[in-house]
């Protein structure tokens, strides 16, 4: 309601203005009837719940709640930082946790903060596709796995990465790798330490996760190129966060911020240094013995093989992808554990007994290390990574969620945060409780996208393919948290 509040303000501030001040009222003797007679048809278009975008479609589904928002702009203006923690109160107050409405531009889009609506979207086929920015586009994402539209070539993609890249194998025999970047990362945080008095772990963090990320993807010895890729992934972070006009409304032929400039120079760089990788590592010829991801690519069958220009596209999306959630995920188990000094004693009591302290924390201790599993959980709760599921579904059909029918071409997101912290779900949920999955009723939970009530990963034929990695890589805490971390963070 608020901006028609506001035209009808305005408006009576105006009559009292012209009367009062005895300004000549003749251009409000034009003005008034014109804007009376549009207003019905202004009206029209914005307020419907949903606003906007919604304007041919709400009489499919007239019960669908949500905010009108602003005209033309929608909820747009509340898209900015913590958009989770608004789009969680707006549909609170709408009373609509299972599904709300709410336009972006000229985008209709659906939210659901419940894990019943949540799982229709995410599981079901009706919402397989992805929408595409156009910076993400330009990006060369749309030939990777994460906005490959959901055909054959997708399809074909994540057989790929089901079968040979995140196999319980292939991600097994990179422990060693991560031992090592846990080491170094170790190291750094020591050197910071001593020579500072402090320590400023997230660059720590960006720098591990990155290097454990490329030489997963192109094996030992990436040195120069590293940083240069470590530099194309932020850039390519900032084009992708960058508001971008085109991707509410039809205006591609403008580049209102020098958005798609940037992006086409990017990828003439990040094909620049993929490619060359990948035709030097033709040329010699060795790929058969090699764990990382483009040796595993280079030697598939024949007829498995993708292009030179699509192996870029999936390789430059593992790193992208691969180094941030890594990154947010384990700033906040190390933040935590600081917080909660009491949360990590019980952490080094659970190593030292089932470890002890001559030797590392290795991959096959995990299972039973139950306390520091449940820390990660707690985590993840508290701190979902992607707290929107960042990755957004599209409806590729006309289908029901709930009761309510969604229009074919309707963004679907899922408010994984505001699922977390519902009281109806979670007891006590503002907590920060490891405990919790210690307890019978929650030991088994899940986090890989079977129990929509912590579904980190996403869930369904679209669910994260990297997300045993990702787990893989954050038991890196479990080495954080002994001595030498608790001794620099104390
Ligand atoms: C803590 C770590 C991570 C978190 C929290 C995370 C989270 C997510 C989420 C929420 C999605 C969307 C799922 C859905 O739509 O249902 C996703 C998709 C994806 N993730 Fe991850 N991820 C992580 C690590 C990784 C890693 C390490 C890689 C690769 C190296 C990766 C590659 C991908 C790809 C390629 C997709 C797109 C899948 C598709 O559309 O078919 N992720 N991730």
């Amino acid at each position: 309601m608020k901006p028609f509040i506001l035209a009808n303000l305005s408006l009576l501030v105006l009559c009292f203005l012209a009367t009062y001040l005895q300004i000549t009222p003749w251009p409000l003797t034009l003005l008034l009837p014109s804007f009376f007679s549009l207003l019905p048809f202004f009206l029209n278009l914005w307020l419907i719940p949903g606003g906007f975008a919604w304007k041919n479609h709400h009489y499919n589904s007239p019960n669908l709640p949500g905010p009108m928002g602003w005209p033309l702009l929608g909820t747009l203006p509340q898209m900015g930082s913590l958009a989770h923690r608004k789009l969680a109160a707006m549909a609170a107050s709408f009373g609509a946790t299972r599904l709300m409405a709410f336009s972006l531009g000229a985008t209709r889009v659906i939210i659901s903060s419940h894990p019943d609506t949540a799982k229709e979207i995410l599981s079901g086929p009706s919402f397989s596709d992805r929408p595409i920015k156009e910076s993400a586009r330009l990006l060369m994402f749309e030939r990777a796995i994460g906005f490959a539209p959901s055909g054959n070539y997708w399809r074909h993609l994540r057989k790929l990465a089901a079968n040979y890249m995140f196999s319980p194998r292939r991600i097994s025999s990179l422990e060693g790798l991560r031992q090592r970047v846990t080491d170094e990362m170790v190291a750094g945080v020591l050197k910071e330490m001593k020579e500072t008095g402090a320590v400023e772990v997230r660059g720590i963090l960006q720098k591990g996760s990155l290097s454990n990320i490329i030489e997963s993807v192109f094996g030992t010895g990436s040195g120069l190129e590293g940083e240069e890729l470590g530099l194309m992934v932020k850039e390519g972070y900032e084009l992708i966060a960058k508001f971008n006009w085109a991707d509410y409304f039809p205006l591609g032929f403008l580049d209102f911020y020098g958005v798609k400039r940037r992006c086409h120079k990017l990828a003439v760089k990040v094909n620049g240094l993929v490619g060359q990788i990948i035709k030097e590592r033709k040329k010699d010829g060795e790929f058969s013995g090699s764990d990382d991801f483009l040796s595993v690519l280079l030697s598939l069958p024949k007829e498995d093989q993708l292009s030179d220009t699509d192996m870029v596209a999936v390789l430059w999306e593992m790193i992208f992808r691969g180094t941030d959630t890594v990154a947010i995920l384990l700033e906040w188990i190390l933040a935590r554990v600081v917080l909660h000094q009491d949360i990590q004693a019980k952490a080094q009591q659970e190593i030292d007994t089932c470890v002890g302290r001559n030797r590392h924390v290795q991959d096959s201790d995990i299972p039973n290390l139950p306390y520091l599993q449940a820390i990660v959980k707690e985590v993840l709760r508290m701190h979902p990574p992607g707290p929107l599921l960042s990755w957004a579904r599209l409806a590729i059909h006309d289908v029901h969620v709930g009761k309510f029918l969604i229009p074919a071409g309707t963004t679907a997101m899922v408010n994984m945060w505001a699922i977390t912290h519902d009281p109806s779900i979670w007891k006590d949920p503002w907590a920060f409780k490891p405990e919790r999955f210690i307890e019978e009723e929650l030991s088994h939970l899940s986090v890989m996208g079977s129990d929509l009530r912590l579904a980190p990963f996403g869930s369904g034929r679209r669910v994260c393919p990297g997300k045993a990695l990702g787990l893989a890589t954050s038991s890196l805490v479990a080495r954080s948290a002994s001595p030498p971390v608790q001794m620099a963070s104390s």
